[in-house]
């Protein structure tokens, strides 16, 4: 099966390429491989490869930076997705299309249904949610939303943490945001599994449980520490979403039901905090290979 990756450098494409299952011919596109932003070459990409699966995972993921960019986050985030879709109507070919729980409100108290519309809060979200709606114009197309992805490698939320807990004292950092954090490892395999799903559908993917993103620091203090990564962390107080004002309004409570996703691709999921463990250990390796 020919699969053409895009987004093959992100912290998720890296992801993908090192859990791809036995079977797949993985052709792994990186931006210097293909500009998301030209819709014409993406519909080029996939004439000149003629993919069974296009696996999205490309995505302008500035969440802040989109609010004084939105022309192009739209390019990345909607037009490519929807020359993806136009040009596998003409050729033959799926398309999983990976979205995100920013496309919602946070407003509804409660976890997010996959057939919920989305009414997103900023532009990032706003353009996700428009490359949903352009990807499922294609007949078998499959979204996958999930949320606060982190994993060994790339730029996420763990890894700054890890950063700045080692660099500062002390951090504030939000608690009154609730989510799910969700590895790359785990979301890797969901992603793969999904290939074998029929039909057009909205699929959400998380890890178990739920947090604040203070709750996440704090359980990445004290596992980092117990693994040797840090130290003595910095002492970690929580802070509100009006504390620590950004460009970009983000949902306050933005869960994800994923009861039907997991029985649909059969994958029980992680605690976040075991996921964390997982994460964790793979940089302590990391850190510890000569190459580092
Ligand atoms: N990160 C999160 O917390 C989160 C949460 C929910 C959903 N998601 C979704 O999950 C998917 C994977 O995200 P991720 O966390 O792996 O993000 P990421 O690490 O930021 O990776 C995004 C990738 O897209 C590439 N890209 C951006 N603009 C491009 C362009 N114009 N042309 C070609 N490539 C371009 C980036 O290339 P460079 O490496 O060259 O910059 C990068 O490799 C995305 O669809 C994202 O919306 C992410």
């Amino acid at each position: 099966m020919k699969v053409l990756l895009t987004g093959a450098s992100g912290q998720l494409g890296q992801a993908l390429i090192a859990s791809c299952p036995p079977g797949v011919e993985l052709i792994a596109l990186r931006r210097q491989d293909l500009d998301l932003a030209d819709a014409e070459a993406c519909r080029r990409v996939v004439a000149q490869h003629r993919p069974a699966w296009l696996l999205n995972a490309g995505a302008y993921t500035a969440v802040d930076r989109a609010e004084s960019e939105p022309e192009l986050a739209h390019a990345v985030n909607a037009a490519a997705p929807q020359a993806f879709a136009e040009a596998l109507a003409d050729q033959g070919g799926r398309l999983l299309q990976i979205s995100t729980d920013f496309v919602f409100s946070g407003q509804q108290g409660s976890p997010y249904r996959p057939d919920q519309t989305p009414e997103p809060l900023g532009v990032y979200g706003a353009t996700k949610a428009a490359g949903e709606a352009a990807a499922l114009r294609l007949p078998g197309s499959i979204v996958l939303r999930t949320s606060w992805v982190y994993g060994p490698v790339g730029s996420n939320f763990c890894r700054t943490m890890l950063r700045l807990m080692g660099e500062r004292e002390q951090l504030g950092v939000v608690a009154d945001q609730v989510g799910c954090p969700t590895s790359t490892i785990t979301l890797a395999e969901a992603c793969w599994r999904a290939l074998h799903v029929e039909g057009s559908r909205f699929l959400h993917w998380s890890d178990a449980g739920a947090a604040s993103w203070y709750d996440f620091a704090v359980a990445i203090a004290e596992l980092s520490q117990a693994l040797g990564l840090l130290a003595s962390p910095a002492r970690i107080q929580p802070i509100t979403t009006a504390d620590y004002p950004t460009p970009a309004r983000r949902p306050g409570y933005s869960l994800l039901d994923c009861t039907a996703t997991r029985a649909l691709l059969d994958l029980e999921p992680l605690h976040w905090r075991s996921a964390l463990t997982q994460v964790l250990r793979r940089i302590a390796s990391l850190e510890a290979s000569p190459s580092f």
